[in-house]
């Protein structure tokens, strides 16, 4: 037990030991780099992999990279988080209360569910490793997932798009750069077996969505299940903070759902008597 009183240097230095970004005066480092020489150098797709993983991307990593991020920024005012963003605004806050009540909604079905595609996809990914041959690894997996989470697969599907353009450039930028030799190609691989297996017997293919495949680049270029969401969020933040600040400029104040003149159902207890409680 340390007496507050009588902490040394070292115990005060220590309690934030981080090896992202060292600062003084003058002086910003970050994971060893002068901020100086990366700025006007490095692109921001590059800079958010440095300070994330430790080390530059290469050009083609960084480009496939930045091409999902490009790819989630916005899907419009009818997705949850970006009309949040836009309902909140009205209330009154400031544009970080409208970014940051938005991003809270980026949940396991909408906008999240990339990290739990990740975490899919890298378990049959594991399966296979230990031996496992391809298909077994993938119905044994999505069994599992299925065990635990229920019947829908994160990263497919989709209430909008039935082919999922955003998936459909992604996967061929994947294909270009397991040409290249950038990346192996085996998650997709993985990803659209899944996408076969759930589209089986359905009169539509079951879209591959933005989620299941910022998933699947993700993984491809090594990065671990546990970041998922905190990327895509840093993407669709730009949609946030787009539409907040367009809310904003139109003066409305507190805007609801739904023009108020729609309605909604109620379904509950017929109008009745109310007897004050004996
Ligand atoms: C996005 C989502 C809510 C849309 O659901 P939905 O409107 O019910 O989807 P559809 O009506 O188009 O589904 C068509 C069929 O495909 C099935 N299906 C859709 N998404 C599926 C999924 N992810 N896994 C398994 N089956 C799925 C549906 O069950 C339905 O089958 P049925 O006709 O036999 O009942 C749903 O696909 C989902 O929860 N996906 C996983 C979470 C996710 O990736 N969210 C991010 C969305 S951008």
């Amino acid at each position: 037990m340390i007496n507050d009183k009588n902490l040394t240097t070292e115990q005060v230095t220590d309690w934030w030991e981080t090896e992202i970004v060292d600062i003084a005066p003058g002086m910003i480092r970050i994971r060893g780099y002068e901020i100086q020489d990366l700025i006007g150098n490095v692109s921001f797709p590059s800079m958010i992999w440095l300070v994330l993983r430790g080390e530059l991307p290469s050009e083609a990593q960084s480009h496939l990279f930045g091409a999902v991020l490009v790819a989630g920024v916005d899907h419009g005012p009818q997705a949850p988080v970006i009309a949040i963003a836009r309902m909140a605004i009205t209330c009154g806050i400031g544009i970080n209360g409208a970014m940051a009540s938005a991003i809270n909604v980026l949940g396991d079905v909408h906008g999240g569910a990339g990290q739990q595609c990740m975490e899919l996809l890298a378990d049959i990914r594991a399966r296979a490793d230990k031996g496992a041959a391809f298909d077994e690894a993938v119905a044994s997996g999505m069994a599992a997932f299925r065990e635990e989470h229920g019947r829908f697969m994160p990263g497919f599907g989709h209430r909008f798009h039935t082919v999922d353009p955003r998936a459909v450039r992604l996967s061929a930028l994947i294909r270009e750069a397991q040409r290249q030799g950038v990346v192996s190609g085996r998650i997709l691989a993985i990803a659209e077996a899944v996408q076969d297996s759930i589209s089986k017997g359905k009169s539509e293919r079951v879209a591959m969505n933005i989620d299941g495949i910022t998933a699947t680049v993700l993984l491809e270029l090594g990065f671990p299940p546990e970041m998922g969401r905190g990327i895509f969020i840093l993407s669709r933040s730009v949609g946030a903070c787009a539409h907040a600040y367009e809310q904003s400029l139109k003066g409305e104040r507190i805007k609801g759902p739904t023009p108020p003149a729609a309605g909604f159902r109620y379904k509950g207890v017929p109008p009745r008597k109310f007897k004050a409680p004996q």
